[in-house]
């Protein structure tokens, strides 16, 4: 399953993409509003640090202007991937921009018929937010595993994008269910390192080897 970052902050991008674990990132108005930093700016400054997909989502709501602002987007880089949301219009826009070679990422899917449209408007990605659902006491995962059947009745090759992770969790259901990728935010990437046996294990064998008196180096 590949890993995207969930997030417009540069540093933090940075501080994951050294690991090699990271496959992509996902940003959205809101985390472009948090990073305080202009928006293609930013998008171009991430492109030049992550190989792969690099979600900029469009914000108008209209297919003409949509289609502009994806296309403007679509010019930064090679690796952007337009954002458009499952409207009508965000549906359009999504057909025109993929039969253009455009990578798209359909966003803010809540419901397996949005996937099923997504994926026959050529949609390269699609966004189900599991957190968000999960939130409404509705079952964020159920609709994952709907969607991956569904993809795979009829071998769409649209790839589910798990998104609205919350936690470690979310990330070993997406992965037990096939998701091709999960879009994680930085800590929960950190989190997922961690596990207090291992902390306890390093402390452990720290404490003996300095018994031990002996060096490596
Ligand atoms: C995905 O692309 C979105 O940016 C993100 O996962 C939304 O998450 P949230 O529900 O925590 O805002």
């Amino acid at each position: 399953m590949k890993l995207f970052l969930d997030t417009a902050n540069i540093d933090e991008i940075k501080a994951l993409a050294a690991s090699g674990l990271i496959d992509g990132v996902t940003t959205n108005p809101s985390l472009i509003a948090k990073s305080g930093r202009d928006f293609l700016e930013v998008i171009a400054e991430i492109c030049a640090i992550i190989d792969g997909p690099v979600s900029a989502e469009a914000t108008a709501s209209d297919a003409p202007t949509m289609l502009k602002e994806g296309e403007k987007l679509a010019s930064i880089a090679k690796n952007v991937a337009v954002k458009v949301p499952l409207t009508e219009a965000g549906l359009l826009v999504c057909k025109q921009l993929s039969d253009n070679g455009v990578m798209v990422n359909v966003t803010l899917c809540f419901s397996a018929a949005q996937a099923l449209l997504a994926a026959k408007a050529g949609a390269g990605f699609i966004s189900p937010f599991v957190g968000r659902l999960d939130d409404i006491a509705t079952d964020g995962m159920g609709l994952i595993e709907e969607i991956t059947a569904i993809y795979a009745n009829y071998d769409f090759p649209t790839e589910i994008l798990v998104a609205s992770v919350r936690g470690v969790q979310h990330v070993v259901d997406a992965a037990l269910l096939g998701a091709d990728v999960a879009t994680v935010p930085p800590q929960i990437i950190t989190a997922m390192f961690k596990h207090p046996l291992t902390d306890k294990g390093i402390e452990a064998f720290t404490a003996d080897w300095k018994k031990s008196g002996q060096s490596i180096l």
